[in-house]
């Protein structure tokens, strides 16, 4: 076989067979395909397209170019969650001990974040003494002894895809479906889960900026999961703002725990119970939606799963103390207000520019050795669809440095106040 005719064949609108695909993979993974092949087979990718089966081999075929991993000895359906990204997406740091509260066990691999804020991983890691870096075996043990872990994702995990991911970094390539698909779903059918929920996000602050492509996405992860033998669905969700209030690291952690207190975010926790109650469902500890989303009410109002996120915390190194007192955290030295400049209803959060903001202060890397400043971030006090008036708190800036000015002034760029909207949509669909 010659990688030569692979791009003939999908330049000319062919269908490569699993074969053909398994031998790029292969030769790409191994080094016997050279970069240059590779980037022109995956523009081909981008303009051609691809058919289910063709997405379905490649996304199995980067799935098992390294480690698979084996969550059978863990008793139960494993439920994995995954969000294709946004800005300020707390969502799974309450999931995971709401979901465990219940008898579902969380077996969660998380990633760091690029850009924005941190990721999963470095939001936890913003609680004193928290591991991320588990063991198998000791991931494996939590799990069937206590419902929940969260850990980083193993370093050989779909080794394909982190090349190819940064191949179509710089090659224009990554803002494509096939490719999407296939690069988040060989992941997620490489770290071993029977079932998964996916959080398609679109808007300003998501790689789908509209809904149409972001269902298209949607259905493709589904089918492709499907077809690979997991069951699988998606919940499209919005994203043209932040979700939540609290962009950062310390502070989405408060966060999380406000939600498990019964005192978070409207959006946020209503995007909990959406995605827990699927998760619920799939691992079949309920029959329905509605009985699944009465079991997590039960246990977040309980106290359940606020206690359920303090084991996990000690489990794995963490201080469990800062569920109660969560000052205990590192704190930014500077806190200001940032007051709305005119009386009327936000209308818009950019949520991208917002993101850079925070990133800007810390909470976020610009490139992978970057470090992150846990403490620093933004919080949003008016969400879109909010009257404030002139002089009200519309942001709260948490720095370590005394100048904000540069990041002040991107806050009031990106919010717009105008004339009244309708607060938007958090569900845009729901893809099974
Ligand atoms: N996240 C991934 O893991 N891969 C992509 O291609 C896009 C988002
Ligand atoms: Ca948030």
């Amino acid at each position: 076989m010659r990688m030569i005719d692979l791009i003939e064949k999908k330049r000319d609108g062919g269908e490569l067979t699993k074969e053909e695909i398994n031998f790029f993979v292969d030769g790409y993974t191994d080094g016997s395909i050279p970069d240059y092949q590779a980037s022109t087979f995956l523009m081909t990718v981008f303009y051609k397209d691809m058919t289910d089966e063709e997405i379905t081999n490649l996304t199995l075929a980067m799935a098992n170019s390294g480690d698979v991993i084996d969550l059978s000895s863990i008793e139960g359906v494993k439920v994995d969650k995954h969000s294709t990204g946004g800005v300020g997406d707390t969502t799974t740091i309450v999931l995971a001990p709401l979901v465990a509260a219940v008898g579902v066990p969380v077996a969660k691999m998380s990633g760091r974040g690029l850009g924005h804020t941190g990721g999963t991983i470095d939001k936890l890691e913003a609680i004193p003494g928290f591991q991320v870096e588990l063991e198998n075996d000791k991931f494996i043990k939590l799990v069937n002894e206590t419902q929940v872990a969260v850990t980083g994702q193993s370093g050989n995990l779909a080794p394909a895809d982190k090349k190819l991911y940064a191949l179509r970094d710089v090659t224009a390539t990554v803002d494509s479906i096939p490719l999407i698909a296939s690069s988040i779903m060989s992941k997620k059918i490489a770290s071993g889960a029977d079932a998964i929920v996916l959080d398609v996000t679109t808007g300003d602050g998501a790689f789908m900026k509209n809904i149409e492509d972001a269902t298209r996405l949607a259905k493709t992860m589904v089918r492709i999961g499907k077809l690979a033998g997991r069951n699988t669905m998606a919940v499209i969700s919005d994203m043209s703002q932040p979700l939540g209030e609290a962009i950062g690291n310390t502070i989405e952690i408060e966060e999380a725990i406000a939600t498990l207190n019964g005192n978070g975010p409207e959006d946020l926790t209503e995007m909990v119970y959406v995605l827990g109650s699927q998760m619920v469902v799939l691992a079949g500890k309920a029959a329905t939606l509605e009985e699944a989303r009465a079991m997590l009410v039960e246990a977040l109002e309980s106290g359940k799963a606020k206690e359920k996120f303090k084991e996990m915390i000690a489990n794995q190194g963490g201080n469990p103390e800062i569920v109660d007192a969560p000052e205990k955290m590192e704190q930014a030295k500077f806190v200001y207000e940032v007051p709305a400049k005119e009386t009327g209803c936000v209308r818009e959060i950019h949520a991208e520019n917002v993101g850079i903001a925070a990133m800007i202060l810390g909470a976020g890397r610009k490139t992978k050795e970057d470090s992150i400043d846990y403490s620093v971030g933004v919080k949003l006090h008016k969400k879109v669809g909010m009257d404030v008036k002139e002089g009200e708190t519309l942001v709260t800036i948490y720095s370590n440095t005394e100048d904000v000015a540069a990041v002040r002034e991107m806050l009031y760029d990106n919010i717009t106040i105008g004339e009244k909207v309708e607060e938007p949509a958090l569900i845009r669909g729901i893809i099974t």
